[in-house]
């Protein structure tokens, strides 16, 4: 195994087209637990997401909003750091693709490296080009009226000359490394997937568009009348981001390979087989793990910009607070299936889990504690419990949170039993070492809950130190709120 020291993980770079939606956000605040959950242990960590900005979807979206492209990109990214910060997503950098000074350097170099590698040639391209999956798609899998099957749109017919690039040639050496788990695709299921689509045969694949063909886009080392393509330029991020292709590398010694991408089902085939064949091409380790999300869905279909069924995740933390949004994200989907958001439904359980459960929890023990102790109890530094350092290990955030909910549920448990509020009046001694112990565990479950809820894990700690009851960590709400919908 290589020697590199820390532990990375990373956000597909989103197109700035749009706002971000839940969608996004869900998988920036996976990827912030898990990146808090190795901070948290000491480990060096490095935790990247960023923009992908050489697409012609944004050309559109800028021009359809009358905003001078730059402008809109710097507008739009803007909002994502808004959002980041609204949630608490903890980044060590926001890559943006445009970025001459970062980005550029690295994807040239690992193109001139594909080159020397022999895998890098000019042929005529003719076929159907979707620009909402920025992809070609093959004719026979265009839907009814000759739409992309992924897009409601009808691709173009192009024909031009590209560079094409020789995923041929490495795709037995990746399946390889995918079925021994060098390259480990999680879940089994997404796994099974990609090996069974490159078992059906995988083809060559278009890697520049001609200059006057694109509006922006990096140029092609040593061939200006070409840009790359804008998956070959984005994937590239994960590596220039540190530093590859710079002079200062020490990032990328200490970061490189990734532990985990994390990614959702419908950007696998990039990330499993052409970012690995770039990266062998290139003679470049690979990522240790892909983790494949599902889908955020509203009602039962996929959230997209395109469906008009997005929530803006502004307006949930506006109407609930950050806390409340991750523990929906966190909790109630889980990293390895679709799971569903809508507004009722995030309502109902804000009221079962937080209001009713964790906040109630926390208050009724802090309210007895400042009223009969007459300083704080003394906390231990408890070991982590071996299944939830487990869970986040393999990035399963649902079920570690699970094993901080049944440590609530237990802290309620013993609060029927002991009925200490009753036992006071008869022992008081005895009353306060209950209390005492429920405290010494209230503090646990504070600790972890960090990765998962920062703020309430904060506000727990501090109500401990101090011995006080904390103003409700998670007010109850009246009426469903009206959502302003973007
Ligand atoms: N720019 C590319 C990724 C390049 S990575 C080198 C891209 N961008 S995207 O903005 O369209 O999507 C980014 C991520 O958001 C993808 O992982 C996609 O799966 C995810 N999601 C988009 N809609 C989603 C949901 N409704 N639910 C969960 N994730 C969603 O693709």
């Amino acid at each position: 195994m290589e020697a590199k020291k820390g532990f990375y993980i990373t956000t597909p770079i989103f197109y700035p087209n749009a706002k971000l939606h839940m969608g996004h956000a869900y998988t920036a605040v996976l990827c912030d637990s898990v990146a808090r959950f190795h901070r948290s242990r000491g480990e060096d960590t490095y935790f990247l997401s960023g923009a992908d900005e050489h697409s012609e979807k944004v050309v559109r979206a800028a021009a359809a909003a009358g905003v001078p492209l730059q402008e809109y990109l710097d507008r739009i990214v803007e909002n994502f750091h808004a959002l980041y910060a609204l949630l608490d997503v903890s980044i060590d950098q926001f890559i943006r693709t445009t970025d001459q000074t970062v980005h550029w350097p690295g994807a040239q170099e690992m193109w001139r490296r594909m080159v020397a590698a022999g895998d890098i040639y000019k042929a005529t391209y003719r076929g159907w080009y979707c620009v909402g999956a920025e992809s070609f798609v093959q004719e026979k899998d265009l839907r009814a009226g000759g739409l992309c099957p992924d897009h409601d749109e009808k691709p173009v017919l192009m024909e031009e000359e590209n560079y094409f690039f020789r995923l041929s040639k490495y795709a037995p050496l990746i399946a390889d490394k995918i079925t021994r788990d060098e390259l480990r695709i999680v879940p089994e299921t997404r796994k099974r997937e990609i090996l069974s689509f490159i078992a059906q045969g995988v083809e060559d694949i278009s890697f520049s568009r001609p200059r006057e063909k694109v509006t922006f886009g990096i140029p092609v080392p040593d061939d200006p009348s070409h840009r790359m393509y804008v998956w070959c330029d984005a994937l590239a991020n994960y590596i220039t981001a540190l530093g590859y292709g710079r002079e200062d590398t020490a990032l990328f010694q200490t970061f490189w390979p990734a532990d985990y991408h994390v990614i959702g089902k419908d950007i696998l085939r990039f990330h499993a087989v052409v970012w690995p064949a770039m990266l062998l091409s290139a003679n470049l380790p690979l990522p240790r793990h892909i983790l494949v999300h599902g889908m955020i869905t509203s009602g039962g279909r996929k959230m997209s910009k395109s469906l008009g069924n997005v929530i803006d995740p502004m307006a949930l933390v506006e109407a609930y607070g950050t806390d409340a949004v991750r523990y929906y994200l966190l909790r109630e989907i889980s990293p390895f299936e679709d799971g569903d958001l809508t507004v009722e439904k995030f309502h109902e359980v804000y009221h079962a889990h937080l209001a009713n459960g964790l906040g109630n929890t926390v208050a009724r023990i802090t309210a007895m504690a400042s009223q009969h102790l007459e300083a704080p109890p003394e906390v231990p530094l408890l070991p982590l419990p071996a299944r939830y350092v487990r869970a986040f290990e393999a990035c399963d955030v649902k079920t570690a949170a699970d094993y901080v909910w049944e440590e609530i549920a237990a802290l309620d448990r013993t609060i029927q039993e002991t009925q200490p509020f009753k036992l006071v009046r008869i022992d008081r001694t005895a009353a306060q070492e209950v209390l005492r112990d429920l405290v010494v565990r209230l503090a646990q479950v504070g600790r972890l809950l960090a990765p998962l809820l920062p703020r309430t894990a904060a506000a727990i700690a501090e109500a401990v130190r101090a011995n006080t009851k904390p103003p409700a960590l998670f007010a109850r709400k009246e009426a469903l709120p009206t959502l302003p919908l973007p």
